[in-house]
């Protein structure tokens, strides 16, 4: 009988317990090994609660003595007018806890790190700390998990689009029992040519493609190498021991050469549409079939003539969330924050008075092009924390 081609409506959705098992807390203690150094932070109520206010007040990373409220945990306003609106409340009181341990990780990872929740790195926000996820203070990490559309869908929408059936003990997993930590990585200046993305069917690699799509001559000749490595790497290691059948992996080989060459884990990923499949379809990966005699898995490259690879002069994610003076004003280089909400200020009240029906495509888009009151009354930035309605 002659196959019928699987449409997109024909993708299964996947479990709860399934999307639990791509979050880096469930793999994190069986891999920790094949992945760079890291710590992983469980989450209180307390700083989970702070990360889904609306708003963003930081905590004051050089507290003075001299400006503290008696013993109660509020900061007065740094100004001597004597408003008592202008209280300065230092969030980390809420979570003092996790606070200590992310800056004791972040000390203990030589002073830079990367952050992310479950699932998701908050790459659409970069922009705010210059265009770089490094993190050299707990107020970095705070500012970028808080900005973030990504993190916002971590929280909120992680089961989105999944099968609720019961599982073999009848029961179904809600939002609630998702535990939540705080991964932070050493900081490493990642080479984008060498990450992979791979998909798992039944236990077998059915396609890689490269992450970064931009043209790479030198991939196109090392091609059967990567090929070789990554099998290796996750026949050795992933084959028969992560939870479900169907996943995806990301890998990252910063040497090329065999004899030199390391694999590293980064991530694992849910076979779901969430997970973007970057140079393949979700229809071409459903139709392949790692059981049919012959198979062999793809491995795609963006090539010089690809459309992707004109893509350069765009940055990455900008149509996200954010209006294209905000990410150009972030792209432009590294910058204080201070300096930063200043010049945002300046372009939301430029927003206000432009004609809005100027708006870029990446304008209408966003969440934040009415947002205002952007650094508050202690000079922490602050501004609306955006919300996810769709799949990132
Ligand atoms: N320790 C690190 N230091 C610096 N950059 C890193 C580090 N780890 C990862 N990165 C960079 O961040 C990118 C995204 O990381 P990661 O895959 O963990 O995020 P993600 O939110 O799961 O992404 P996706 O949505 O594509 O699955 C990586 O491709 C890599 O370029
Ligand atoms: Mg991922």
């Amino acid at each position: 009988m002659a196959s019928t081609k699987k449409t997109i409506n024909d993708f299964p959705k996947p479990s709860r317990q399934h999307i639990i098992n791509c979050g880096y807390p469930a793999w994190y203690p069986q891999y920790r090994k094949l992945i760079g150094r890291a710590r992983l932070i469980p989450l209180t109520p307390g700083f989970l609660d702070y990360l889904r206010e609306d708003g963003i007040v930081l905590p004051d990373e050089n507290p003075n003595p001299g400006n503290r409220d008696d013993d109660s945990g509020v900061f007065s306003n740094a100004t001597d007018d004597g408003d008592d609106d202008d209280e300065y409340e230092d969030p980390s009181y809420r979570f003092s806890d996790v606070h200590e341990a992310v800056r004791a990780a972040i000390t203990e990872l030589g002073g830079g790190v990367y952050p992310k929740l479950n699932w998701s790195a908050p790459k659409d926000a970069s922009f705010i700390l210059g265009n770089t996820l490094r993190c050299s203070c707990a107020s970095d990490v705070y500012l970028l998990l808080k900005s973030s559309s990504f993190v916002t869908h971590d929280l909120e929408h992680a089961f989105d689009d999944t099968l609720d059936t019961p599982d073999e003990k009848g029961e179904v997993l809600q939002p609630a029992d998702i535990e939540y930590s705080l991964v932070l990585r050493k900081w490493v200046e990642v080479i984008p040519s060498v990450e992979f993305r791979c998909f798992v069917k039944d236990r077998k690699i059915v396609c890689i493609t490269q992450r970064d799509m931009n043209y790479y001559p030198f991939l196109t000749e090392g091609k059967d190498e990567f090929m070789a490595l990554i099998r290796e790497f996750f026949e050795r290691h992933l084959k028969t021991t992560f939870a479900d059948p169907n996943f995806a992996f990301d890998v990252y080989i910063p040497k090329t050469l065999v004899t030199d060459a390391r694999v590293w884990l980064v991530d694992i990923n849910p076979y779901a549409m969430r997970t973007d499949p970057l140079t393949f379809s979700w229809t071409e990966i459903l139709n392949m079939d790692p059981n049919i005699e012959g198979f062999r898995p793809e491995f795609r490259l963006i090539g010089r003539d690809d459309p992707e690879n004109y893509n350069f002069g765009s940055s990455q994610y900008s149509a996200h969330k954010l209006p294209k003076d905000v990410v150009d004003a972030g792209a432009a280089g590294p910058q204080s924050i201070a300096e930063f909400s200043s010049r945002w200020r300046e372009i939301v009240e430029g927003l206000e008075d432009a004609d809005l029906d100027d708006s870029s495509e990446e304008d209408e888009d966003s969440e934040r092009d009415d947002g205002k009151d952007l650094v508050d009354t202690a000079g922490k930035v602050k501004v609306e924390k955006p919300t996810v309605d769709e799949e990132k």
